[in-house]
């Protein structure tokens, strides 16, 4: 009997995500030095639990994994590497080829060493100089234990929360000359470190992760929401990877949001049936909207990011095979999709809503010795991983 479950293509990478001040703990780094409304602190302590927790992702089948490295802990003063820093994610990298988990290593989520905040950060004019000899050094490290490289992530979010929102640090509201900087910046950055990476290794897989919305007009006829869905899907989606598409080689994204645009203010109206507990709309076909979208950059793609946060666990079930559903439709119509990280592997620190948020597929008991009891959501990923289908 023919098999109708929607497969997967073989040497699919399931996986799931982190980043460093996400879960390692006793970073010093902007953010805990800059004092916004929380720091990470301990975090998960995974800087030394870093094994049990591979265990635990090789206990869901899984055959890779996405983590980042920290910069203010590689170079805590400019120009001086950290010795025994560079060892530790040494041995993080090893921990996981031990475990048959492909590293995917972010080189950059977000935060920055505290000597390069103070001056000024991401809208230095010097950045991406600082930036290439860290990825410089990164890839010349560790080139021998890693293949899949995603230099940036989401570099639109902390280039607008640091200086639109206000939200990271150095906590800017409205600053649409400081965001632009940052902007372009970061895009020059991303190129340096390709090139870097490239010079090393030919066969490195290089890209970023971009943050994808699905934006649809909440009136098929209306032109107006027509035209703003098109510019915000362009801006959002589009822009960042239009200026460094010769510098990728595959896709990566991830999809956390949907939204309904209405014309007049607040210019976005979701039917929101289904929420996380972060308020956001769980909207499952819309990562097959962008997988669609994507294919027309004509690389691998692979979606480096989509979880939601659910403490009770109630939802995170139907919202991965609901997900994957869609992924799985957009395959089979040709789209090449050939990895997706689940956010995230354990509970973790959410920026700048703090620890609340649940995110993980394990559970961290925070007030118990930091805990990792599994979720049951996650042995339904566990299944998909090993089956490779549905
Ligand atoms: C993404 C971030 C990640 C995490 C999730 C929920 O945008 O890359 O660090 O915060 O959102």
């Amino acid at each position: 009997m023919k098999n109708k479950k929607p497969n997967f293509p073989e040497n699919f990478y399931w996986g799931t995500a982190t980043s460093a001040y996400q879960v390692e703990g006793g970073i010093n780094n902007d953010w805990s030095i800059q004092g916004g409304k929380y720091d990470a602190g301990q975090a998960c302590d995974h800087y030394y639990r870093y094994e049990k927790d591979f265990d635990l992702a090789k206990k869901m089948n899984n055959n890779a994994h996405r983590f980042s490295i920290e910069w203010a802990r590689i170079e805590p003063e400019e120009g001086k590497f950290d010795q025994k820093e560079i060892k530790h994610y040494k041995k993080v990298l090893q921990a996981l080829r031990d475990r048959g988990l492909e590293p995917f290593v972010t080189i950059w989520h977000w935060t920055l060493p505290d000597w390069l905040a103070k001056r000024g950060g991401l809208t230095n004019k010097d950045f991406s100089r600082y930036f290439k000899r860290y990825s410089e050094k990164i890839a010349e490290e560790y080139k021998d234990l890693v293949k899949f490289w995603i230099v940036l992530n989401e570099p639109m979010v902390p280039a607008g929360h640091s200086y639109i929102s206000g939200e990271f640090p150095p906590f800017k509201k409205m600053s649409i000359r400081k965001f632009f900087k940052a902007f372009f910046n970061l895009v020059k950055a991303h190129k340096s470190a390709y090139r870097a990476i490239h010079k090393l290794r030919t066969d490195s897989k290089v890209s970023i992760s971009q943050m994808t919305s699905y934006f649809e007009p909440a009136h098929k006829w209306c032109l107006v929401e027509i035209l703003f869905s098109k510019f915000a899907c362009l801006f959002q989606n589009d822009y960042f990877y239009f200026l460094i598409k010769d510098y990728v080689d595959f896709i990566g994204f991830s999809y956390y949001h949907h939204y309904r645009v209405i014309w007049y203010p607040p210019f976005c109206k979701n039917l929101n049936k289904k929420r996380t507990d972060m308020g956001w709309e769980i909207y499952p076909k819309g990562i097959y909207y962008i997988l669609k979208h994507l294919s027309k950059y004509k690389k691998p793609i692979y979606i480096t990011e989509n979880g939601l946060a659910d403490a009770k666990d109630n939802r995170r079930k139907k919202f991965i095979v609901q997900h994957l559903k869609w992924v799985s439709r957009a395959i089979n119509e040709g789209v090449d999709v050939r990895g997706y990280f689940h956010w995230s592997l354990i509970d973790n620190f959410e920026w700048a809503h703090g620890f609340k948020p649940r995110f993980g597929l394990i559970k961290i008991d925070y007030k118990n010795n930091l805990k990792r009891i599994p979720r049951p959501s996650s042995k339904i990923y566990a299944k998909i991983c090993k089956n490779n289908y549905l």
